[in-house]
């Protein structure tokens, strides 16, 4: 096993410092006897909503599953298309094909790496069903201007905000926007379970009600089916972690705010490009993104300085083995393939400190011979 210096994302430092809250209610979940939709789901879901100020919350087994579920709920079937973009994290495409309905991408502003507005009247079509933006790395997609355009369309807008608890667009919150919004809390997430664990939210009763049966085989009642669900449930354990978790996620946004600035203020150089925050955006920095000149001689110097970056993603949806079927070609999204050659995560979690932050940028720095 590598040692780093610095993590990309040290989660054991947060599990330390809750161990003893964690183990309290692990003791009582395990003691309760209910482990599968009991008292700390129907906590978490009414805490989760609270939190974001949305009429409800509905907890499911993983982010993928909160999209298949939210587009299941919205009525997109097989042969249907839905319109994301093709920088995202592949669960995005997965969770479309997953219900035999096909992606049909448009590509990013290059800015925020975020579905470009301007583009989505040109990839609308008669079969369009959905249009799911993305709020990557925790900066929200032109969501005004995305709700315009599918409003005009009526086409509902299923937000994948997994990496974007606590980012605001205009004084609303991520996933609070569109008819329903799908979060993931996987360990690294801004809230992150110790294991897989999703939401979906919504202000829509019917929809709500509707997930819930989606999530436990269409079953209104014990043993009575009223239409062909999943199992997708999120267990007592970790929505009982989650709910400590959720305690803390304002603080821990903040510290990553003040890391975002420590980056920004102490890496002045001319051959590494910041994250743009666009007027009107708080992004909850899930990740710190810089474009960078000759990026992989620099992630690979940077790994041999004991510094842990990563790319995410290196390959766009559109050009990825499993979806050559769609018939698209590289050069088809110029956008999201230039970020996929220049993008590098820098470490990033609440708890990194600040002199783990100056190692990084002197290790960059170093790199482009600017000491
Ligand atoms: C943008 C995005 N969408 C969807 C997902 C899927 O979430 P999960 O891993 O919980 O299934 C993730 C995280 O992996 C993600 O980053």
């Amino acid at each position: 096993m590598h040692t780093w210096k610095v993590e990309r994302c040290n989660l054991r430092r947060q599990t330390a410092a809750l161990l003893p809250e964690l183990l309290r209610v692990t003791e009582e979940v395990l003691c309760n006897g209910t482990y599968i939709l009991g008292p700390q789901l129907e906590a978490f879901e009414h805490e989760f909503a609270r939190f974001l100020g949305i009429r409800y919350a509905v907890g499911v087994a993983s982010g993928t599953e909160a999209l298949v579920l939210a587009l299941a709920a919205a009525g997109v079937k097989a042969g249907d298309e839905v319109i994301t973009t093709p920088f995202t994290a592949i669960p995005t495409i997965a969770a479309i094909v997953m219900l035999g309905a096909r992606p049909v991408f448009v590509d990013i502003d290059p800015d925020t790496y975020t579905l470009n507005p301007d583009l989505l009247p040109g990839a609308l079509s008669p079969k369009s069903r959905a249009i799911i933006p993305v709020h990557l790395f925790g900066h929200c997609a032109e969501m005004d201007a995305i709700l315009a355009i599918a409003r005009s369309a009526g086409l509902p807008v299923i937000e994948d905000a997994a990496q974007a608890h606590g980012s605001c667009y205009r004084g609303r919150l991520a996933g609070t926007m569109g008819t329903m919004g799908c979060f993931s809390f996987y360990p690294t997430k801004n809230i992150g379970a110790y294991g897989d664990a999703g939401a979906v939210v919504t202000d829509d009763e019917k929809l709500s009600t509707e997930l819930r049966l989606l999530r436990n085989y269409g079953q209104i009642s014990p043993y009575h089916s009223i239409l062909p669900g999943y199992n997708s449930r999120l267990d007592e354990l970790q929505a009982a972690f989650l709910r400590i978790k959720l305690n803390h996620i304002e603080h821990w946004n903040q510290q990553r705010v003040q890391l975002a600035e420590l980056y920004l203020q102490l890496l002045d150089i001319p051959e590494v490009r910041h994250p743009v925050v666009r007027p009107g955006h708080t992004p909850n920095w899930h990740q710190y993104v810089i474009r960078a000149e000759q990026r992989d001689a620099l992630w690979h110097y940077l790994a041999s300085q004991g510094i842990q970056a990563n790319v995410y993603y290196p390959i766009p949806a559109h050009l990825q083995e499993a979806y050559v079927y769609l018939g698209y070609r590289k050069g088809d999204f110029p956008e999201a393939e230039q970020a996929a050659q220049s993008v590098l995560a820098l470490p990033m979690f609440p708890e990194l400190t600040p002199e783990e932050v100056e190692l990084v940028v002197a290790a960059i720095r170093s790199f482009y011979g600017r000491t």
